[in-house]
């Protein structure tokens, strides 16, 4: 919550599957584009928030199997579970408050009695969400029955049907609409409300985050029915809501352009030879950097001498591998330069998370980062450091120097094929 001095500049809360990531792209290309404008223009400022139907440990199984970036904030099951920071600290509070009015037994004990839920697995059920499996029509009897019965009972529920197919019981002041206003709130009371919120979805639970007053929205082009049923019904007339043309995560970053709400060109768009820059970027020089190193080792860059003379001309001095192995930038260069295209069809991946950078003087910055590479479905990361000087000769009128990489704790590699920048 406190990473950022004052207000974020954007808040961007979006729901991960099928908006943030797309399952029909194994390639994951529109959410490392997403990625790659997120780390470059708006991570230094700006706040990231994923919001799930996913339980704690079933968010963790798709961490392990997508190239991620590590959010601000998660919240998780359905908008009853807060989490800050990469350390995931659950919100306390939000916990407490839920358990008003709500009593888990009963509930399980009351949906029993409609034999079509057929309840999801262990693993998808959370002190506050009890959840199952049902057709559209088996869901409406729920819906028209349940909540009254249990108010009966002394408590207060609310359900969400999803995707055609998933129907969830949650304490009525949950969702993930709920749980938005509430960080929301928090922001306010701490003085930093922020600038702009953009929140994003594809499905029935997602509904209750375009409800929010003041943010903006965009629905995905790959929306479920149920969404844009509810879009029909409670949204035509917001102009702050957007139906993208695009999928997922390029429907994302269609809103960030639609709205104004600061650039949409991702660096993983640009071609290469890059253009001599006119304004020094010190984020975005760094992603640059690992985009193209991605590229070469994929073989989509040109295998042309002019990409090698690019990456030495931006940099000078050592490179600390995180195998405690040293040696000049320009050396692991020539030794990058022989593996044109070895990670081809391989599924290999390399990203910047957590991106930070500090000015040390006017000509110098401190840059922090994690730094990951991922291979089929197997991650590694490093989390680096490294220097950046102003050299206005240089086509980024930076250098990139002394890189120093240790292993993420979990996540070292046994081998030399990784992290040769
Ligand atoms: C996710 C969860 C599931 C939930 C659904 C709808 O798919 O894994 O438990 O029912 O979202 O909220
Ligand atoms: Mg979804």
């Amino acid at each position: 919550m406190d990473r950022l001095d004052g207000s974020a500049r954007l808040m961007i809360v979006s729901d991960l599957d099928q908006t943030m990531v797309d399952h029909c792209d194994p390639e994951n290309s529109a959410l490392l584009r997403f990625e790659a404008l997120w780390e470059s223009e708006y991570s230094q400022d700006s706040l990231l928030v994923f919001s799930t139907g996913r339980t704690p440990v079933s968010y963790k199984g798709l961490r392990k199997r997508k190239p991620l970036l590590t959010p601000d904030i998660t919240i998780m099951s359905v908008g009853t579970v807060i989490a800050y920071g990469q350390e995931m600290t659950p919100d306390v509070g939000w916990e407490e408050f839920l358990n008003n009015k709500w009593d888990r037994d009963i509930v399980v004990q009351e949906t029993a009695k409609f034999p079509q839920l057929k309840p999801q697995p262990e693993r998808n059920q959370g002190p506050h969400k009890v959840s199952f499996f049902v057709d559209k029509q088996g869901a409406q009897e729920v819906i028209n029955y349940l909540p009254q019965k249990l108010e009966q009972l002394g408590l207060y529920v609310k359900i969400i049907y999803s995707s055609g197919e998933a129907l969830d019981v949650l304490p009525r002041g949950a969702g993930k609409g709920q749980a938005l206003i509430y960080l929301l709130e928090k922001f306010s009371s701490s003085g930093k409300p922020p600038s702009n919120v953009l929140v994003c979805g594809d499905s029935g639970n997602d509904a209750d985050l375009f409800s929010v007053p003041s943010a903006y929205g965009v629905m995905v082009s790959n929306a479920q029915e149920e969404l844009l049923q509810w879009y029909e019904e409670n949204g035509k007339d917001n102009l702050k809501l957007l139906h993208a043309t695009e999928r997922c995560a390029s429907g994302i970053m269609q809103a960030i352009g639609h709205f104004k709400l600061g650039p949409s060109f991702s660096v993983r768009d640009l071609e290469f030879p890059y253009l001599k820059v006119d304004t020094i970027k010190p984020a975005d020089v760094v992603v640059k950097f690992y985009v193209l190193y991605e590229k070469w080792r994929r073989g989509e860059v040109q295998k042309s001498p002019s990409v090698v003379q690019y990456l030495k001309s931006i940099t000078n001095g050592t490179l600390i591998h995180p195998c405690g192995m040293e040696r000049s930038l320009h050396a692991s260069i020539d030794a990058l330069s022989s593996c044109y295209g070895d990670k081809q069809g391989q599924k290999f991946r390399a990203w910047v998370d957590r991106l930070f950078t500090s000015p040390i003087s006017t000509s110098n910055w401190l840059v922090r980062f994690d730094n990951w590479e991922m291979e089929g479905d197997v991650q590694y990361c490093c989390r680096t450091t490294l220097l950046l000087n102003t050299k206005p000769e240089t086509p980024e009128g930076l250098e990139l120097t002394h890189i120093h990489k240790t292993w993420l704790e979990g996540y070292s590699a046994g081998n030399d094929h990784t992290f040769i920048l």
